[in-house]
């Protein structure tokens, strides 16, 4: 019997995790998940120094490593990492600060249960360098976004977004700094979601069973 047969045995969501750097986001999944309804069944990362595979390991969660660099186009990788996840058969794939844009073979398969976090107000601000840009824009508020992952990088569905103020004062890092401590709060609210069944990805975009998305909250 897989782990994550004995997660459904426990009626419980089970989620494959993928990261490529320090896992904040991946921790505050940990650290939700009894309370959120859902099961961490593993951690996959393409960078062997991924600090987010000390803290699954440090939560007893199965971890695995693909480098991409081991492969000689995007699609042979995706496939590869596609074999390793769905030995879990998990309900829901996170995207956790994974660096990787997905092909279109990736993204079709996991459809509908397909994660990801972005470090801004979406759809403003697609791509990277998200806060020097926001800086630039001189916006009064930044944040962050999760979204249903399709093949339009970081525009599928957007679920729910937390915003701050930003300040006159702040650098990017500043920035950063305070707009991942909303991504801890969001991330598990949003799996919680998923896990207890209130969310899915229609025609017309990301459905809450109860709540008119996306669910953008502001904070000071
Ligand atoms: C987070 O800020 C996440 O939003 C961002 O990478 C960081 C990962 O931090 N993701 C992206 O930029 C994806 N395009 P973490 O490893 O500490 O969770």
């Amino acid at each position: 019997m897989t782990i994550s047969s004995d997660q459904r045995a426990s009626g419980r969501c089970s989620v494959v995790v993928l990261i490529s750097g320090s896992g904040s986001n991946l921790q505050s999944l940990i650290d939700s998940a009894d309370e959120g309804g859902y099961s961490i069944c593993a951690v996959v990362s393409n960078k062997a120094d991924a600090f987010g595979l000390t803290r699954a390991q440090k939560a007893g969660i199965p971890t695995a490593l693909l480098s991409h660099l081991a492969f000689a186009t995007r699609e042979d990788f995706d496939l590869a990492l596609m074999d390793i996840i769905d030995q879990y058969e998990p309900d829901l794939v996170v995207l956790a600060g994974f660096m990787r844009i997905l092909s279109a073979a990736f993204v079709t398969h996991y459809a509908g249960r397909l994660l990801n976090i972005h470090p801004s107000l979406l759809p403003e601000f697609a791509g990277v360098n998200t806060h020097q840009r926001a800086l630039d824009a001189k916006v009064a508020r930044h944040g962050a976004s999760v979204h249903f992952v399709t093949e339009e990088l970081d525009g599928g569905p957007v679920i729910a977004r937390h915003s701050i103020p930003v300040a006159e004062t702040d650098t990017p890092e500043s920035l950063a700094a305070r707009v991942l401590q909303q991504e801890h709060a969001l991330y598990p609210k949003v799996v919680t979601w998923f896990a207890a069944g209130e969310l899915r990805m229609t025609d017309n975009g990301a459905h809450h069973m109860r709540i008119k998305l996306p669910d953008t909250q502001d904070f000071d």
